[in-house]
């Protein structure tokens, strides 16, 4: 059964929730037959689909391009897709113009913004058009520059405070959930006791409601000289096993191992079988 924005919300508390990215339909096939709760089209889609640096580059066109397909594999997870830089900072408008798009156009469920009380207006503009709004506090990568690089965020007493009041401003705004990144575990429990809403923590300990990862770092399928960050478990290694697979197929080719009569055609009853027989039709064709 499909979830929902209020299902998500009543599970606080019951059970923990699962998020993983997708950025296409054969992934969201499959994160969806294995009932995990959300698929999140992350602007992550910059640097592990994309080959982009950062997510300061990825557009919202791209965004949609990436929403519909995941969306087109009709997941019952609850798909959130993610506002990319920019397309939420500049008017409450054109926040709506742009989140609207992911909705009407892309069928996404819900959108994600990242920040907290610098965003207030335009959460509150999104909800106001009966956008669901996930949020997302602590390292938030469309502020690397800001945070000069990707750093642990809520380290100090202060930083923590205005971290936790950030987590209740979009508590109160109605958001319904929100991602904790990169945050001290003690700092993620914190919050998670005092807002009303689920934390979806990554890199943020396991007293959260519930935990996202990247499908491309939990599957393996970046190569060797790639260094996770440390929240990363890798479940398989994909990349490895892809680089093989291919090395076997090349060598099949080379040596007439692939294809076999198993994987060809025969001609059929009413058309010659063999090579000869063939020559001798097309001869008498072109006669
Ligand atoms: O873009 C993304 O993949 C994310 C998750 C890491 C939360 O924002």
């Amino acid at each position: 059964m499909k979830i929902t924005v209020p299902k998500i919300i009543g599970l606080k508390d019951k059970r923990l929730i699962s998020m993983m990215t997708a950025y296409d339909y054969p992934s969201s096939k499959a994160i969806s037959d294995a009932d995990i709760d959300i698929i999140l089209v992350g602007d992550s889609l910059a640097q592990v689909v994309l080959g982009y640096d950062d997510t300061l580059s990825v557009t919202v066109d791209e965004m949609l391009h990436h929403v519909k397909a995941v969306t087109r594999a009709n997941p019952n997870s609850l798909v959130v897709a993610d506002m990319p830089y920019m397309s939420y900072h500049v008017s409450k408008e054109e926040t709506i113009k742009n989140a609207a798009r992911f909705i009407q156009e892309g069928k996404a469920d819900a959108v994600k913004i990242e920040g907290g009380k610098k965003r207030e207006k335009m959460i509150k503009a999104l909800i106001n058009a009966e956008i669901p709004v996930m949020g997302h506090l602590g390292l938030t990568p469309q502020s690397k520059n800001i945070m000069g690089g990707y750093k642990v965020q809520g380290k100090t007493l202060e930083l923590a405070k205005e971290l936790l009041e950030d987590a209740i401003l979009l508590d109160s705004l109605g958001c319904f959930s929100f991602v904790l990144e990169g945050v001290p575990k003690v700092v993620a429990q914190t919050i998670t006791e005092k807002v009303s809403i689920p934390t979806i923590g990554i890199g943020a300990g396991v007293h959260v409601d519930g935990q996202v990862l990247v499908y491309h770092d939990l599957l393996g399928m970046k190569s060797k000289e790639y260094i996770d960050a440390k929240f990363v478990k890798r479940y398989d290694n994909q990349y490895e096993k892809v680089v093989e697979v291919m090395k076997k197929f090349k060598k099949d080719i080379e040596n007439k191992d692939f294809p076999t009569d198993d994987h060809s055609y025969d001609s059929g009853d009413s058309l010659p079988e063999t090579l000869k027989e063939w020559k001798k039709e097309v001869k008498k064709i072109l006669s």
